[in-house]
C-alpha cells in the first residue's frame, strides 16, 4: 500500500494517557511500516515549556521510544509542540499561524486531522476556537485547497440527549462526514473479522438466523480494576463505559444483515438497523428482570490482593457506581425474533476475555442420548476478540473405539497459527483510516443516538429500582451470584474448561431457555 502523505495532525491532549499508550506508539508503528511519511504532529498541551521538553517528556512515557531509540529520533522529526490552553482564543490564533508557516515549510497544502483527545468537558472549547481561528475549515476531502476531519474519542454523550447536544454542537462547525467518532473496537482485527468471516463464507450465512441459531452471548471480561480513571468512571459505570458503545458494536456486527457493498454507509446502514431493532424495555421491571449490576470488593487477581472498588483513589466510600453489568436483550427483526442475546462485562473478573459465543440449535432428533456429548451439549462458535484472536466451532464426534460416544471436538483457526505475526494495535487501523477519509469504521450519529435510546431506558430502569446492595463481587471472582439467573450456569461444550486461553471464566455460555 502506498504512503499516506502530507497531512497534519494536530492532537489535543498530547501529554494524556492516551497518547503515550495508544496514538504515540501507532503512529510511530505506521511510518516504521511506511504507511504514512511526510507528515506533521502538531502536538499540543498545557504542561510542558516547548518542543524539547515535550520530547523528552514523550521519551519517558513511550515506551517504543526507550526500546528503539536510533528509530524513534528520526521519527522526533515529524513532531512539533504548541504549548496551548484551550480555552484561550488568543492561543489558538498563535497556534494557527504557527500550524501555517509549519506547512508551509513542508510545502503542504492543509490537510489536517484534529484529535481531540481530551475530556469532553472541552470539546466546545476546542471546536469553538479552532472554527474562530480559521483552522477548521466545512472540507472533509478535497487534497488541492486541504481537508479538516476532527476525530473525536468517546464518551459521545452522557445519555440520548447530551450526546445529541453535543452533536448539535459539532455540526455547527463541520459537517458529519468530517466527524471521526472512534470506537477502538472497530479498529480490533477480530472485530472486522467478523463481517469478514459471516459474508465471505458461504455456508455460514444460511444458518446466521432464529431457525438455527438459539442464543448470542457477548463477553467483555476485563482483570484490570478502575485504575487512576475514577475521576471520569465513578460518573459512567459500566453500562456507559462498555456496553453502550463496544458492546452496542459487537452486536451489531454480529446481528446485522449483510451489507449492500463494502462502501462506509452501507455497512453503517446495516448496523444502524440492528441498533434500532434492540426491543427497549418499557417498565423497571422488565429492565429488574434482565439486568443485573454489580461491584467489586476486595479480592484476589493473578495471586494478588487487589482493593475494592471503593477503596480505589477517588471513589466514594459508599459509591453505587456498577463495574458489572449483564443485560439480556431480544431484537425485533425477522432474523432474529425469539433470540435472546446475552451481553455481559465486567472490571476485576478472573480473566481478560472478550468473545461471542453464538449457540446452535440441538439437532432435532436425539440419536445419542447416552454419549458424554448429550442433546444439552449443542454446537458452540466462539469468535474469541481477544487474547488468542481466532475462531472455534465444537462438533460432536465419536470417540474411536467399541460403541458408539461422542466427544464434543474442535474446528478452529488462530490468527497466530494462521498468519504468525502480531496483530496490529486497532489505533493504528483507526488512525490510518482516518487519515485517508475513509469512515467505515467510525460511529455515525444515528448509531450513537440508537444506542443510547436502549441504554437510557435501561439506565432510567435501573434508577427507579431499590439500589443493589455493594459491593456484591470479591474481586478475582465470576461476578455476582444473581447474574446467574440472567445466564444460567449450563456447562458446554465442555466441562471443565479453563479461565484462560479458549475457555470462558464459568465455563458456560448463556443459556437458551428465556
Ligand atoms: C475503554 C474503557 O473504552 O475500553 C475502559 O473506557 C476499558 O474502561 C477499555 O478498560 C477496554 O479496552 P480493551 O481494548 O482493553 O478491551
Amino acid at each position: 500500500m502506498e504512503a499516506t502523505t502530507r497531512f497534519s495532525l494536530v492532537l489535543f491532549g498530547a501529554t494524556g494517557d492516551l497518547a503515550h499508550r495508544k496514538l504515540f506508539p501507532s503512529l510511530f508503528r505506521l511510518w516504521k511500516s511506511e504507511l504514512i511519511d511526510d507528515f506533521l504532529i502538531l502536538a499540543t498541551g498545557r504542561s510542558q515549556e516547548d518542543r524539547d521538553a515535550f520530547l523528552t517528556h514523550l521519551r519517558e512515557h513511550v515506551e517504543e521510544a526507550g526500546d528503539e531509540p536510533e528509530a524513534w529520533s528520526k521519527f522526533e522529526s515529524f513532531i512539533a509542540y504548541f504549548r496551548l490552553d484551550v480555552k484561550s482564543d488568543e492561543a489558538f490564533r498563535g497556534m494557527t499561524r504557527e500550524l501555517d508557516r509549519l506547512e508551509s515549510d513542508r510545502g503542504m497544502s492543509g490537510n489536517r486531522l484534529f484529535y481531540l483527545s481530551v475530556s469532553p468537558s472541552l470539546f466546545g472549547a476546542v471546536t469553538e476556537n479552532l472554527a474562530a481561528s480559521g483552522m477548521l475549515k466545512r472540507r472533509a476531502n478535497d487534497d488541492d485547497n486541504g481537508w479538516s476531519r476532527v476525530v473525536v474519542e468517546k464518551p459521545f454523550g452522557h445519555d440520548l440527549e447530551s450526546a445529541k447536544e453535543l452533536d448539535r454542537h459539532l455540526s455547527r462547525f463541520v459537517d458529519e462526514s468530517q466527524v471521526y467518532r472512534i470506537d477502538h473496537y472497530l479498529g480490533k482485527e477480530t472485530v472486522q473479522n467478523i463481517v469478514a468471516f459471516r459474508f465471505a463464507t458461504g455456508m455460514i450465512e444460511p444458518l446466521w438466523n432464529s431457525h438455527h441459531i438459539a442464543s448470542v452471548q457477548i463477553t467483555v471480561s476485563e482483570t484490570l480494576g478502575v485504575g487512576e480513571r475514577a475521576g471520569y468512571y465513578d460518573s459512567a459505570g459500566a453500562l456507559r463505559d462498555m456496553m453502550q458503545n463496544h458492546m452496542m458494536q459487537l452486536l451489531a456486527m454480529t446481528a446485522m444483515e449483510p451489507p449492500l457493498s463494502l462502501a462506509p454507509n452501507d455497512i453503517r446502514n446495516e448496523k444502524v438497523r440492528v441498533l434500532r431493532s434492540i426491543r427497549i424495555p418499557t417498565t423497571p421491571e422488565e429492565v429488574a428482570a434482565t439486568t443485573v449490576q454489580g461491584q467489586y470488593g476486595p479480592g484476589v487477581i493473578d495471586g494478588k490482593n487487589v482493593p475494592g472498588y471503593r477503596d480505589e483513589s477517588d471513589v466514594a466510600a459508599d459509591s453505587t457506581t456498577p463495574t458489572y453489568i449483564a443485560h439480556r436483550l431480544h431484537l425485533n427483526s425477522w432474523r432474529w425474533t425469539g433470540v435472546p442475546f446475552y451481553l455481559r462485562h465486567g472490571k476485576r473478573l478472573p480473566a481478560r476475555m472478550s468473545e461471542i459465543r453464538v449457540r446452535f440449535r440441538i439437532p432435532p432428533l436425539h440419536l445419542f442420548r447416552a454419549s458424554a456429548c448429550d442433546p444439552s451439549c449443542p454446537n458452540v462458535l466462539r469468535i474469541r476478540i481477544q487474547p488468542d484472536e481466532g475462531i472455534r466451532l465444537s462438533v460432536g464426534a465419536k470417540r474411536p473405539g467399541p460403541g458408539v460416544n461422542l466427544e464434543s471436538v474442535d474446528l478452529q483457526f488462530t490468527y497466530a497459527d494462521a498468519f504468525g505475526t502480531d496483530l496490529p494495535e486497532a489505533y493504528e487501523r483507526l488512525l490510518l483510516d482516518a487519515m485517508q477519509g475513509d469512515p467505515t469504521l467510525f460511529i455515525r450519529q444515528d448509531e450513537v443516538e440508537a444506542s443510547w435510546a436502549w441504554a437510557d431506558a435501561v439506565l432510567n430502569g435501573l434508577e427507579s429500582l431499590p439500589k443493589p446492595q455493594f459491593p456484591n463481587y470479591a474481586a478475582g471472582s465470576t461476578g455476582p451470584e444473581d447474574a446467574g439467573r440472567i445466564f444460567l450456569p449450563l456447562q458446554g461444550p465442555r466441562s471443565n474448561e479453563p479461565c484462560d486461553g479458549w475457555g470462558s471464566f464459568n465455563g458456560g455460555a448463556g443459556s437458551d431457555r428465556e
